[in-house]
């Protein structure tokens, strides 16, 4: 057992772990980083995605030993990053699948969140058909898609500064409930 050198979520780390293991592994089983998913474990699901330099990866398939000193960004980096870089609160990405509600049971959306959040990294406003394609290798068994896809859109109509038309998705934020009607 050897010491990998890793650079995840800003830190540099020197972790001690067998030489053929995955990052999935070294994240989830030696840094407590649970946020990355372990679902199919073969590279069909997405679950377990993570940023490397940027880019989403399956780090299920991905030897830890073969990126060391290379940025790793996992769901628990997501919101110290946008801190860092002078925003408030939760990356804009985690934001608005809150507010969309793009979630059930949440197993895949630290994947789906960290590939939604490489594609608006890398383009300003993608066509919907980008947003699809970059969310193509992670699967959803619950949701049926449509709240995830909604909630980038909100994200793309914040950053754009525009204001998109009230729909039923969108719950209100720190409004009280109507009083039912007797
Ligand atoms: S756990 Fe990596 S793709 Fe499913
Ligand atoms: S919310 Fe359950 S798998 Fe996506």
């Amino acid at each position: 057992m050897g010491a990998l050198h890793l650079k995840v979520n800003g830190d540099e780390l020197d972790v001690a772990a067998p030489s053929h293991w995955t990052l999935l592994e070294v994240l989830r089983y030696r840094l407590g980083l649970t946020g990355s998913k372990q679902g199919c474990d073969k590279g069909d699901c997405g679950a377990c995605t993570v940023l490397l330099d940027g880019k989403p990866v399956l780090s299920c398939l991905t030897l830890a030993a073969m990126i060391e000193h290379r940025a790793v960004t996992t769901i628990e980096g997501l919101m110290p990053a946008h801190i860092a870089n002078g925003g408030t609160g939760a990356d804009p990405i985690q934001d608005c699948f809150d507010r969309c509600g793009a979630l059930q049971c949440g197993f895949c959306q630290s994947g789906m969140m960290l590939s939604a959040r490489a594609l608006l990294d890398r383009v300003e406003q993608p066509t919907p058909e980008q947003v699809r394609e970059a969310l193509s290798g992670n699967l959803c068994r619950c949701t049926g898609y449509t709240q995830i896809f909604q909630a980038i859109e909100l994200a793309l109509a914040d950053r754009a500064g525009t204001k998109p038309a009230p729909r039923a998705w969108e719950a209100p934020r720190d409004t009280e409930a109507a009083p039912r009607q007797a």
